[in-house]
Order: structure tokens, then C-alpha cells, then sequence
């Protein structure tokens, strides 16, 4: 079996490669058939899957079984201010990649994220696959403009909403709030959004094991459980033994301060009822997750 993994140096694409190359992780061992799979990982700029003329040549020279797409731009406050950049990355990449998956007969696993949600609070009810995306930023509407491109473009499609992703490698949440939190100081993090940390761990196991099953469609996958920011921070300053001072804050107050950010869902929690009806539903609580996560050596660089 050959892979290919676009946008392979981002933190999801690193961890696919890791458990491509160990055979399994702490959820077990990745399906067998993937083992001894070939495996391209491509990122910028080798492969820029913006570019269409380059992603058709390479896909159709390569001939991958399956298409992993990692690569995105994923700065969401970057995306207002860099709309061509984030539309290329989100949308039109994914739609080239969709095509040429098409053409070869490869099968494209796609991430997206919580954020195609207007995240407006519901009751404290989880969205699942059949909620209606509704995006408030630049970053969600490109991203969703992605989706349908691939839903559009390919027959052979898992489109895999993730949330909160953190890993060993690249920039991430739990790196930042790690670092801040180890020197004296005060951190005010948002307390009136909720959603679901995800180790990408996790989620790239269970990519793997989407990727060789029949099931395509469109799937959430996120860490079990629902928290805030806040509430996320005061959990990694705990298991880093964090000496800043930490409080909580509204986003109408970080918005004050932070001129220009974009705005985020108050409320995407989400809910893996497809992959519950599917391959199973395997995602930790994030607590767990997280505490494994520092527990088995946190981040590499
Ligand atoms: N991070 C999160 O909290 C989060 C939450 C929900 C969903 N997701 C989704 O999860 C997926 C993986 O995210 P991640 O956190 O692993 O992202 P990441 O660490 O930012 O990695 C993305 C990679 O894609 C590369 N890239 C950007 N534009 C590209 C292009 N035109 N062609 C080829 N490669 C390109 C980036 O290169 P450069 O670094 O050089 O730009 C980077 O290496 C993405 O689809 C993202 O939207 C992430």
C-alpha cells in the first residue's frame, strides 16, 4: 500500500509518520495492512497543493492508495488578514487534491475542523455530523469551502473534523500555555468557550484506521469530554507544575486587548457519533489524553 501525506512537517502530519513508522501507539496497534505501507510525506515547498498543475503531476506519477491531508493554514487570526493565502491553503488545495484522487483511484482523508460551526451556545448539546456548519471566521469558511470541494470532487472521501489539536512537534496551545505557565507571571484565558482538546495522537490513529475501511463520509473526532480554554490552561499548568498566576476572562475582554483576532465558536463541543456507528469511538477523555501526553515525554523540539 502506498500513502501520501501533504503537509507532512505540521503537528498531525509528524504523528502520522511516527505511528507509520512504530506500528502502533497508545491506543494499539495501527491496522496491519498498514505496516509495511510506502509512505510519501510531502510538505512546502516540495509539494504545494495549491498548485494544481503540480498536484496532478505528482499524484498520477506517484499512484498512492491514500491521500492523508494534513496541510492547511492554520493561523486562524492570520486568516482575516491573509484571505488569498488561507483560501489557497483550505480550499483550493483540498479541491486538487480531491481531483487527483479521483483520477488515480486513491481514497483522501481530509481534516477540518470545529470551527465550520458559528458555535452559538445550544443547551450545552454536542454538534454531531448532522449539524448545520455555519462559519464566523475567515479560517471556517475556507475550510468549509474545503470540505465541499472534496465532497464534491471525490468519490472516496473521509472528511475528519477535529478541535483543539495539540502534538509533539510545531506550535500548539498546550506549548504556549506550557511556557508561559513555567515563569512567574499572569495568564487571563478565555473561560466562555467550550470545546473538545484533542491529542493528535489520538486522532491520527483513528485516521489510520478510517483510512483502510469502506466507511467514507464525513466524521468528528475529538477528545472526549468538554472544557474552556481556562479551564484547558489550569489542567496544563497542573501537570507541568506551572508557576503563573492564571485567571479567568471573557472573549468580549480578550477581544479588547487583541485588536484584529478572529472570532471563535462559543460553543463547539462536538460529538463522534459517526465514528461510534462506524470503526468505534477509541478518543480519550482529555484529561487522560493529555496527562499521557506529558506522561510519555510531551513535546520532541
Ligand atoms: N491546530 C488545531 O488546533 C486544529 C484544530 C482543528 C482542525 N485542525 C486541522 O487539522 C489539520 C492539521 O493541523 P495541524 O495543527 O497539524 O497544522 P500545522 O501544524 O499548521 O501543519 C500544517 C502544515 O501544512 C503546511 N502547508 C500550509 N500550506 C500548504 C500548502 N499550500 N501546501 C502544502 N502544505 C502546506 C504547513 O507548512 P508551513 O508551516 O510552512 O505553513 C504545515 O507544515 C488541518 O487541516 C487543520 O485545519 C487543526
Amino acid at each position: 500500500m502506498k500513502l501520501l501525506i501533504t503537509g507532512a512537517n505540521g503537528q498531525l502530519g509528524c504523528e502520522l509518520q511516527r505511528q507509520l513508522r512504530e506500528g502502533a501507539c497508545a491506543l494499539g496497534p495501527i491496522p496491519e495492512r498498514l505496516k509495511n505501507a510506502t509512505v510519501l510525506a510531502v510538505d512546502l515547498p516540495v509539494l504545494d497543493i495549491a498548485d494544481r498543475a503540480e498536484v496532478v503531476a505528482f499524484v498520477r506519477r506517484q499512484q498512492p492508495d491514500v491521500i492523508l491531508n494534513c496541510a492547511a493554514y492554520t493561523n486562524v487570526d492570520g486568516c482575516e488578514v491573509h484571505r488569498e493565502d488561507a483560501f489557497r491553503a483550505n480550499a483550493i488545495g483540498p479541491a486538487n487534491l480531491a481531483q487527483a484522487a479521483e483520477k488515480v483511484g486513491a481514497r483522501l482523508v481530509h481534516v477540518s475542523t470545529d470551527y465550520v460551526f458559528s458555535g452559538q451556545e445550544n443547551g450545552g448539546i454536542s454538534l454531531d455530523e448532522a449539524a448545520r456548519p455555519a462559519p464566523q471566521s475567515a479560517y471556517g469558511e475556507t475550510k468549509l469551502l474545503g470540505e465541499e470541494y472534496v465532497r464534491q470532487f471525490c468519490r472516496r472521501y473521509f472528511v475528519v473534523r477535529t478541535a483543539w489539536l495539540y502534538g509533539r512537534t510545531g506550535k500548539n496551545f498546550v506549548r504556549t500555555m506550557a511556557s508561559l505557565g513555567a515563569k512567574p507571571g499572569h495568564l487571563e484565558v478565555v473561560d466562555d468557550q467550550r470545546g473538545n482538546p484533542t491529542n493528535a495522537e489520538d486522532l491520527a490513529w483513528h485516521l489510520l484506521q478510517l483510512a483502510v475501511s469502506h466507511n467514507y463520509g464525513v466524521y468528528h473526532c475529538t477528545g472526549t469530554g468538554v472544557c474552556s480554554w481556562y479551564e484547558f490552561t489550569r489542567e496544563i499548568l497542573r501537570l507541568t507544575g506551572g508557576v503563573a498566576e492564571l485567571t479567568p476572562c471573557t472573549s468580549a475582554e480578550y477581544a479588547q486587548k487583541h485588536p484584529g483576532s478572529a472570532r471563535r465558536p462559543a460553543w463547539s463541543a462536538l460529538e463522534n457519533r459517526m465514528l461510534a456507528c462506524t470503526i468505534g469511538d477509541h478518543m480519550r477523555p482529555w484529561q487522560e489524553a493529555l496527562a499521557d501526553f506529558f506522561a510519555t515525554g510531551g513535546f520532541e523540539n
